[in-house]
């Protein structure tokens, strides 16, 4: 029997939603296999070595099913260990902060660019390193924003509170110059709304999930692995918290019902 080989994406939680939401608008062909970590989730203030871990089980739990590439769908993660899991499995593996600076290089008109992410991205220094590697003149402003994350987590995106919640993370940040701003957590994508609203019309924000899905196709037709025919994918969804959570936010986010199978960690 023909079993189609499937794009692995992982993230801390709901956030690679917003990823696979692009691979299946850009690649219907293509079967993903998802993991979200919500019982570990915000890896954000975790240590690089915690979330390195995390990213090593995960990836260990998804190469059973047999990929054909694997995309790190959270910018926590890539930071702490996108070079670690290349070099251990055999096949593609991706990350999103190279796609989220080239489509922020590629829209800037200032050179003036703002980041916002987690603790531990913000810290990893990971976005502006890979936005200097492309134009060393770009000027850079970070800023962690710790809160948006279990916000979402919580599925209270939609609420009014939304706004505050952006209004108060944003308040010092949105006074720096910048014509971009990179939405450097796939979960903020879920935010983009009061982000806007708090940062103004003239700021640009870059979700790094379009590029990302752009690089899934490049990678994938380079390898001559891209998926063919007709069939309808069957995508298989994994949780390790709340499967009702879960399942409501992907519903909302990607407008269809998912196939979601708990798990369960051994956590020591
Ligand atoms: C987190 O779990 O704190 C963040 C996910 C991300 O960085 O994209």
């Amino acid at each position: 029997m023909f079993v189609q080989q499937a794009i692995a994406i992982l993230d801390s939680g709901v956030g690679g939603l917003t990823v696979c939401k692009e691979v299946m608008r850009q690649l219907p062909r293509e079967k993903i296999i998802y993991f979200g970590d919500t019982a570990r989730t915000p890896y954000g203030p975790r240590s690089s070595e915690e979330v390195r871990l995390f990213t090593e089980q995960i990836v260990d739990f998804l190469i059973q099913f047999n990929p054909k590439m694997i995309v790190i769908a959270c910018n926590t993660a890539t930071a702490a260990a996108l070079d670690y899991i290349k070099a251990k499995v055999k096949i593609p593996v991706i990350g999103v902060i190279h796609p989220g600076a080239r489509a922020a290089i590629s829209a800037t008109k200032t050179g003036k660019i703002g980041v916002i992410g987690t603790i531990g991205t913000v810290r990893s220094g990971a976005y502006s390193a890979a936005l200097r590697e492309l134009n060393p003149q770009i000027e850079i402003v970070s800023a962690a924003c710790p809160d948006f994350v279990p916000f979402v987590e919580k599925g209270l995106y939609n609420t009014p509170e939304a706004l505050s919640v952006a209004q108060d993370s944003l308040r010092e940040f949105k006074e720096h110059p910048m014509d971009c701003l990179i939405l450097g957590c796939t979960h903020y994508p879920f935010l983009k709304k009061p982000i806007q609203q708090v940062m103004g019309p003239k700021v640009k924000l870059i979700s790094s999930a379009d590029e990302t899905a752009r690089e899934i196709s490049t990678v994938l037709h380079q390898k001559g692995s891209l998926a063919r025919g007709n069939g309808v994918p069957v995508h298989q969804f994994f949780c390790s918290g709340d499967p009702d959570m879960f399942r409501k936010i992907a519903r909302q986010w990607l407008g269809e019902q998912i196939e979601l199978t708990p798990i369960v960690w051994q956590v020591s």
